[in-house]
Parts: structure tokens; sequence; C-alpha cells
């Protein structure tokens, strides 16, 4: 075992370097700021990652199963007001922390892990998530632990944390999975009240690991790839039982917005896995494009974190009428986390926003991809600087898909410290518009969000 202070140089490279957890809560105000932050910037920008608590085994731990903690710098007036971190209290993490279990919705029997995917603002509260069957949690405004939720009684079991939100309607669009339901995953939309309004089950050959979705204007794309449900992982007592499994046929289905599984038309694709779509929509020709980072596998060989080749941003074109698909590379150097400027999820977008990343998920440089033009500009501040997942932030007024900010957290391996850069997307490599400097550093974690007050208060 190993307590959260000496893993930085753990054989469990999920648990080394800017990896390794950070063992305390900080909070910090009035925050050093380079360059000048927009007024209009009004909210918290907030991330979640895994970062275990207490006694960690290096040879069982799975990055995906660490305890989230979120991240936040609240800016407003130009100014950086605080930075919190704070563990998201799931049953463990009280536990851990000898608190009080947080109130739940749930009976307590129900299953209940890490939630430390993503953050996000919606109906009004700020929701850390996680896929795979636990529920979201509702977080205060400072980062405590509110509620374990079941959406006012109206979310049946799993949840994920990457539900799409339509730029039209405000609602959520979710694809969520639980190995308790066997061979089938669940569609769910989530309506602007905070409530579930909709669900289909979709009946499948395994129990795909579903990480994220895709919607367009017509139809939800549903991811069914080959990293599956493995019962003998399970069995042997594997803490992450989902593995590669080089017999089952990857493919994407397309969901009519409105309809049931049955109107599902599935495209088989060559053999791969996907985390993160960048962005879906339909071409005027009525077929679908797919624009999403490519992993050549995933957890066949390496189990305790994704590292299994080079993750690219390729394209597919599905065609609902014949059920097939195309593909093409758009960018061949390793990245993740693609982002947009989400007023366009479902519609065609032209730039894209991704994080360069080395092996097992190491931060690197920052992309902008231009998808029309079909090239990408680099932002390289050096080798010790590490960017995270960029975030796009329209500017009030803005006219035109990329008039607005890339935000994101960088790691200085020098310092060990991390910051908050905000970039103007237009002028991707030149001089940060703002840097706000954090007094400790930020482990390398998942998805993050700018949640505007406006969206919350
Ligand atoms: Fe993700």
């Amino acid at each position: 075992m190993s307590t959260t202070s000496d893993l930085r140089q753990s054989s469990n490279p999920f648990l080394s370097g800017n990896l390794a957890p950070v063992a305390t809560e900080t909070t910090a105000f009035d925050l050093n700021i380079t360059g000048t932050l927009p007024q209009e910037l009004d909210g918290r920008y907030l991330r979640n990652g895994p970062n275990p608590i207490g006694d960690v085994n290096p040879d069982s731990y799975h990055w995906f199963l660490g305890s989230g903690m979120v991240h936040g710098i609240r800016l407003r007036d130009g100014k950086a007001e605080w930075y919190r971190n704070r563990w998201v209290r799931d049953r463990n993490v009280a536990n851990a922390l000898v608190e009080p279990p947080t109130p739940s919705d749930w009976p307590a029997t129900h299953q209940q892990f890490a939630s430390n995917t993503n953050v996000i603002g919606h109906a009004g509260r700020t929701w850390a998530l996680v896929e795979g069957g636990s529920p979201p949690i509702e977080m205060g405004y400072e980062l405590e632990t509110v509620r374990v939720s079941n959406f006012a009684g109206t979310l049946p079991q799993a949840f994920s944390a990457h539900p799409k939100r339509d730029p039209q309607t405000g609602e959520l669009h979710v694809m969520a999975y639980w190995w308790g339901w066997g061979n089938q995953v669940q569609y769910l939309v989530v309506g602007v009240d905070g409530k579930v309004r909709r669900t289909v089950d979709i009946a499948l050959p395994g129990g795909p690991m579903l990480h994220d979705c895709a919607i367009t204007q017509k139809y939800v794309l549903v991811f069914d790839l080959p990293c599956v449900f493995n019962l003998e992982s399970a069995m042997a007592g594997k803490s992450f039982p989902y593995q590669w499994d080089a017999n089952y046929q990857a493919r994407v289905g397309l969901l009519p917005r409105d309809g049931v599984a049955s109107d599902i038309t599935w495209c088989p694709i060559d053999s791969c896995y996907i985390f993160h779509p960048l962005n879906a929509y339909d071409a005027a020709d009525g077929t679908v494009v797919l624009d999403a980072i490519r992993h050549p596998k995933m957890f066949d060989v390496e189990l305790r974190g994704p590292d299994e080749g080079k993750p690219t941003l390729d394209r597919w074109v599905l065609n609902p009428k014949t059920g097939t698909a195309t593909q093409e590379r758009l960018d061949d150097r390793p990245q993740e986390f693609p982002r947009i400027n989400e007023s366009l999820v479902g519609s065609k977008n032209d730039f894209g926003y991704c994080a360069g990343i080395t092996n097992v998920f190491n931060q690197s440089d920052l992309i902008k991809q231009n998808l029309d033009a079909r090239t990408s500009q680099i932002r390289h501040d050096g080798d010790h600087m590490g960017y995270g997942e960029p975030v796009f932030i329209s500017k009030e007024n803005a006219t035109s898909e990329d008039d607005g900010w890339v935000m994101a957290l960088r790691h200085n391996s020098q310092t060990d410290l991390s910051d908050l850069v905000v970039l103007d997307a237009k002028d991707f490599t030149g001089e940060p518009v703002a840097v706000v400097s954090l007094p400790v550093r930020v482990p390398n974690g998942f998805h993050g969000n700018w949640v505007a007050d406006t969206e919350v208060l």
C-alpha cells in the first residue's frame, strides 16, 4: 500500500508524475493573474478527475476508479476570486474523511463509486458525473458535496459522464450503461428541469463500455465497440471488468431522436475504440458525419488505464440507408479530450480543440483543428508545459464560430504548479489573454466545463 504522498514515483504509470493524486484540499483567494481576464467571464471553471484517497494499491489501481476530486476557479470582474479543490463525497470518500454519509435519494445498498469523470451545470445545479451505474452527485457552488441524486425520482438507474446538451432545447442526451443490465444500454433525455423525460432500452450483443455519445439533428449515435464487460474478470475480482474483445464487431448505431431500439440502423466499422466524439452532424446527402478520437484498442494489454496505441482524430461517414460506413484519418497526432463551440453540437462545425497527449494520457500541447481547411495549429509552451482538456467559451455577441476563448489547465513540471490559461481562440498560438496562477498542482484528470453563474444562480 502507498499513501498519496509517496506515489509520484509509482510503478503504476497512472499514479506517477502529475497523475499522482494530491493529498489535501486547498482554498486560496485572490489569485495572481498575468494578462487581463475578460470582464464578461463571470462564473467558475470546473474540472473533475481521479484523486484516490488514503491507501492505494499500485498493483490493482485503475485510473478510472480513483475517487473524484473537483477543482474550481471562480472568475468575476476580471479577477480570479478563488481556487478550491474538493473530493466528491461518495461513500468511500466520506468514510475516509470520517464524515457523515452524503444524503442520498437511493437506498443504502445502491451502487456508488467514484464520481470522477465530469462536472457540469444543469437545471440550475452543479453535478459531478461518472458512468457505469453510479448516480450523479450534486455539488454546491463552493464545491461542497450536497446529495447523491436520482433526479427527483426520475432516473431509473445509471447515468453517464457525457451528456450531450442539445443547443436548441437545452436538454441532455445520454447513453447510460451498467453491468447489472446485462447486454443492454439505455438512452435517456433529461429535460431543462433536471428530470428524465424519456428512456429507450437498447439490447446489444455484449455489454460495452459506452463512455460517450453524439447527437445530430436527426439521430443519437450509439457506440457499440469491442471493449465489453468481461465476466471472468469480474469473477476474478478485477476492479475494472471491461476488456478488449477482438471478436466483437465494432459498430455505430443511428437511433432516430424520437425512435426506439428497433429503429436503429447499425453501421459496422473497422475495429477500434472511441471514448470521445468531437462532433457529429447530418450532411446534406442524408449521411451522418462523425468526427471522433480513435484508439486502436482499449484494455487489451494495459489494464490499469487507457494506453493501447496512438489516439488519432478520424472521420466516419455513416449511411443510414445502406448501414455502411467509410473512415478517414483527419489528424495523425496523438490527441484526446476533443471539444468544440458547443452551440454547434449536432450541427456542422469548422473548428475543434484537442489536448495533445503522450503515452498514458500525459499532457503536452494544445491543438486547434480547422476541419474545413484540414489544417491544425499546435500550441507548444515548452516541453515542461502540459495542457489538459480545452474548453471553448463563446464571446457575448460572437460573430464567428471561433470568436471566443479557449480555457485549459496547464501543468508546469519545472515548478510543479498548475495554472488556468485563457487563450483567444482566433490567436491560438499567441500570447495568452490571461494566465491565472494556482498555488498547487492540479493532477491530470478528465473533463471540465465553464459554468457561467447565469447557469446555476
Ligand atoms: Fe470522457
